[in-house]
């Protein structure tokens, strides 16, 4: 497995273009699979400082805008921005309300200017980013003085049956990598950003057999893209061979998948060294 202590991944995690394709084909299927992505935005939002009222707020990486509409109604009056790097899911997101502004963008490269909003929230989006650094100075930057950035993503862990069934079948890729939680801790301290909370949960979802977890995948846009992922088609018996692979996992409840979620809440000092 490829080591993903360090802060750039080179080659490590998919192309973004093929990360904004797949999303933006995801877009219409998405909700319909998406509970644990419910779940851990709600999660999220539990995490946000009781005393916080932005005067904008930015949902970064807002997929369908489920939670622009959420922000939009706790913090009524506040203007809303959506940032996705999938044009596709910020079409699906525009025609139900919740932001006023959506944007296409990355979010190690975000299109705001410094000092511009309050709050940055952001579920299960950044660990599609290779350098979580860059995302980390981006928020540091378009962050006012006292706002906060809250954010969930998924560390080492996360599919982790998936993963070993398929080593056991051929030792190929066919998971996703995720950056271990050691690293979100050393980069969240190291940003220059006040750390306020950072946890690790694991999450465990049940499927009655393995087709249902990986068709829920890729309605989710979340299916294997990494480079070095096998071409082509499964064929019929390493497909057969993952099937009795992951029979070694199951529970009285079906086959479990596990996702490991980090949690994260930061602020921006109000003065610069705070
Ligand atoms: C699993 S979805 C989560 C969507 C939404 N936050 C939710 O909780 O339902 C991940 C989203 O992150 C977006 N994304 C992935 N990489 C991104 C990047 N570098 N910058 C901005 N958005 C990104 C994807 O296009 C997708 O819409």
């Amino acid at each position: 497995m490829t080591d993903l202590s360090h802060p750039t991944l080179p080659g490590g995690l998919p192309d973004k273009r093929q990360v904004a394709a797949s999303f933006s084909r995801a877009a219409a299927s998405y909700d319909s699979v998406a509970a644990l992505q419910r779940a851990v935005g709600v999660a999220l939002l539990e995490q946000l400082p009781a005393d916080l009222t932005p005067s904008r707020w930015l949902d970064l990486g807002s997929g369908t805008g489920h939670f622009s509409r959420v922000l939009a109604e706790r913090f009524a009056g506040a203007v809303g921005v959506a940032v996705d790097i999938a044009e596709g899911m910020l079409g699906h997101a525009r025609q139900q309300g919740g932001a006023q502004f959506h944007v296409v963008g990355d979010a190690e490269r975000l299109p705001l200017q410094d000092a511009s909003v309050d709050l940055i929230f952001s579920s299960l989006a950044v660990q599609w980013c290779s350098q979580f650094a860059s995302v980390l100075s981006e928020a540091q930057r378009v962050l006012r003085p006292g706002g906060v950035l809250a954010l969930s993503s998924l560390c080492v862990g996360t599919l982790e049956e998936l993963r070993a069934s398929w080593q056991a079948v051929d030792g190929m890729i066919h998971v996703n990598r995720f950056r271990r939680f050691d690293d979100y801790q050393r980069l969240c301290a190291g940003s220059g950003l006040q750390l306020l909370d950072l946890q690790q949960r694991a999450q465990v979802l049940h499927y009655p057999d393995v087709r249902s977890l990986t068709h829920e995948l890729k309605a989710l846009g979340a299916h294997n893209l990494n480079p070095g992922r096998p071409a082509g088609l499964t064929g019929r018996a390493r497909m057969q061979g993952l099937l009795q692979a992951y029979e070694h996992w199951r529970q009285p409840s079906g086959l479990p998948a596990t996702y490991q979620v980090v949690y994260a809440v930061l602020r921006k000092p109000l003065q610069a060294g705070e």
